[in-house]
C-alpha cells in the first residue's frame, strides 16, 4: 500500500457565506462542516492530514485542538492551487496525495475508496458528477476522443464549456511525485486571477500524466457549500437522508419534511414501534426504546429513552435518562444529569433540573425541582418550588419515599422530607420534616367578625 496523505482546503473566507465565522466552522447538522470532512479523511487511515488554514485561523485552530493533524497556513489565499502549494514540502517524494475541501463536508466513505481504487498509482484521479444544473462548478472539458483536457471554472467557461454537465467535485488524487513536479507551475491568468489547482489537469495531459474518472453515486454527496442557500440545502439532503435511514429501521417518522437529527448515523438506537411527531429536533446521542412516543416540538439532547415511554409535545430535554413506562410532557424542561426513574409523570411547566425522580412519583404542574433526589410514589403538588440556591451555593432536597407536597409548597434546601411525609399546602419548610407525619408552615387562616368593606357610596 502506498502511504496517502490528506489535504483539506479550507482557508478561504467563504465570502458568498456574509459571516465572521470562517466558512469552514458554518455547522452543518449543528455541526462545523469541516468535522464531516475530518472524519473521512480520519476513517481513511492516512499517513498524515494536512488542514490548510487562513481566514479566521484563531477561530480554526481552536476547532481542532482534538485532532491529529498538520495545520498549514496559507497567509493569503491565492487559490485552491496556491493553497495546495502551502503543503507541498510536507509531503513525501513517493506516495499519494488526496485533496479534500473543507466547503465539501459530505462526501462519502465509499466514493473516497473508489476513487482511491480506481486510480492507478502513477495516475491522477479525479472525482466528477452530472448535474442538471451546473451552475459554479468547474466544468470537465473533454476532447473528441472523450478524453480529459482539463477543467474550466465557471467565470472563465465559454457559453458552450457552460453548457457542459460534468462537473469538479474539487475532490483530487495525485501521485506525490508529480505533485512536486508540476504543482509550482501554476499561474493566475485566469478571471479571479487565482492559482486554480484545476489548471493541473491541462498540465497532466501536457505532461502525459493519465487522468481516471470515478463518479459519485449520490449528486448530494459532492454538493459545495458556497453561501446559506446552499448550507440550507445540504442540510435539507442530509436530513432527508437521516430521516430514510430511520425510516428503514421501521421509525415512524409523521412528516420526514419536519424531523432534525444533529447526531450521528449510528450514534441513534431506535426501538420498534417509535412514533416520531412533526418538529422534532434530536441532538447528540439519543437512543429511543420500544413503544417510544416523541410528540410535536420536542427536542431531546443526548437522552436515553426506555420502553414504552410519551414524550407529550413541545418538552425540551437535555442529558438526561428517561426510564420506562414514563410520561413527560406537555411543556416539560428536564435539564442535564437529571434521572426519570420507572413509572414516573413529569407533567406541564415542570423543570427539572440535575434531580432524580423515583419510579412512580408524580410531578404533573408547574414545579421546579433543582438538586432534588426524589424518592418512589412521592406525589408533588402543582407550584412547588425546592429553594435550592441562595445567591452563592446550591444546596440538596431530599423527598423520601411516599411523602406528598402540597401544592404551592416552597421547600428551602438543605432540607429532607421523610418518608410518607405529608406537607400542607402553601407551606416554606425550611427544616427537615418526619415521616410519617404532616408539617404545616403557614400563617394560620383568620376571619375578622365585624368587618366592613369601605363602600365607595
Ligand atoms: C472549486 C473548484 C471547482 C469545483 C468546486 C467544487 C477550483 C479553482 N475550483 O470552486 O472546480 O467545481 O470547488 O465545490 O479549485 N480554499 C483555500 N485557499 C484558497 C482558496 C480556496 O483553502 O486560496 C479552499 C476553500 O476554503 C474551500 C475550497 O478551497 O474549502 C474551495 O474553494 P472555493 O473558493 O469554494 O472554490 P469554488 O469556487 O467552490
Ligand atoms: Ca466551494
Amino acid at each position: 500500500m502506498l502511504e496517502l496523505h490528506v489535504i483539506i482546503l479550507a482557508a478561504g473566507k467563504g465570502m458568498r457565506m456574509h459571516s465572521s465565522l470562517p466558512k469552514a466552522l458554518q455547522p452543518l447538522a449543528g455541526k462545523p462542516m469541516l468535522y464531516y470532512v475530518l472524519q473521512r479523511a480520519e476513517e481513511l487511515n492516512p499517513k498524515m492530514i494536512h488542514l490548510v488554514y487562513g481566514f479566521g485561523g484563531d477561530k480554526i485552530c481552536a476547532a481542532l485542538t482534538d485532532y491529529q493533524l498538520n495545520l498549514v497556513e496559507q497567509k493569503e489565499q491565492l487559490g485552491t492551487g496556491h493553497a495546495v502549494q502551502q503543503v507541498l514540502p510536507l509531503l513525501p517524494k513517493q506516495g499519494r496525495v488526496l485533496v479534500l475541501f473543507g466547503d465539501v463536508p459530505l462526501i462519502s466513505l465509499t466514493s473516497l475508496h473508489n476513487l482511491i481504487k480506481n486510480t492507478p498509482a502513477e495516475k491522477i484521479g479525479l472525482l466528477t458528477v452530472n448535474l442538471p444544473d451546473p451552475t459554479g462548478f468547474g466544468r470537465i472539458v473533454r476532447d473528441a476522443s472523450y478524453a480529459i483536457t482539463g477543467i474550466v471554472e465557471e467565470k472563465d467557461a465559454t457559453p458552450e464549456q457552460r453548457a457542459i454537465t460534468e462537473i469538479n467535485t474539487g475532490i483530487m488524487l495525485f501521485p506525490a511525485s508529480f505533485l512536486h513536479k508540476h504543482l509550482l507551475k501554476l499561474q493566475s491568468v485566469n478571471a479571479q486571477h487565482e492559482y486554480y489547482l484545476t489548471d493541473i489537469i491541462a498540465l497532466a495531459r501536457q505532461s502525459g500524466c493519465g487522468v481516471v474518472v470515478s463518479r459519485v453515486a449520490e449528486t448530494w454527496e459532492v454538493m459545495g457549500v458556497n453561501d446559506k442557500l446552499q448550507l440550507a440545502q445540504l442540510e435539507r439532503c442530509y436530513q432527508k437522508n437521516k430521516a430514510e435511514q430511520l425510516l428503514r429501521k421501521g421509525v415512524t417518522i409523521i412528516d420526514p419534511v419536519r424531523f432534525d437529527l444533529r447526531g450521528e448515523v449510528g450514534e441513534m438506537e431506535v426501538g420498534q414501534d417509535v412514533v416520531i411527531d412533526v418538529n422534532v429536533i434530536l441532538t447528540g446521542e439519543i437512543s429511543l426504546g420500544d413503544l417510544v412516543k416523541v410528540g410535536a416540538n420536542c427536542c431531546l439532547t443526548n437522552v436515553k429513552v426506555g420502553n414504552n415511554v410519551v414524550i407529550q409535545p413541545n418538552c425540551v430535554i437535555e442529558n438526561a435518562i428517561i426510564d420506562d413506562d414514563c410520561v413527560i410532557g406537555p411543556f416539560a424542561r428536564i435539564r442535564p444529569d437529571s434521572h426519570i426513574k420507572k413509572g414516573a409523570h413529569i407533567g406541564n411547566f415542570v423543570e427539572i433540573k440535575k434531580s432524580t425522580v423515583g419510579q412512580s412519583s408524580k410531578v404533573n404542574h408547574l414545579t421546579y425541582l433543582g438538586d432534588t433526589i426524589v424518592g418512589d410514589k412521592v406525589n408533588i403538588g402543582a407550584g412547588t418550588i425546592t429553594c435550592n440556591y441562595d445567591g452563592v451555593n446550591k444546596y440538596q432536597t431530599i423527598i423520601k419515599d411516599g411523602a406528598f407536597i402540597g401544592s404551592n409548597s416552597q421547600l428551602v434546601a438543605p432540607v429532607c422530607i421523610g418518608k410518607n411525609a405529608t406537607i400542607g399546602a402553601g407551606s416554606t419548610i425550611t427544616e427537615d420534616a418526619p415521616a410519617g407525619k404532616l408539617t404545616l408552615a403557614r400563617a394560620k387562616q383568620v376571619t375578622i367578625e365585624g368587618w366592613k368593606r369601605n363602600d365607595r357610596n
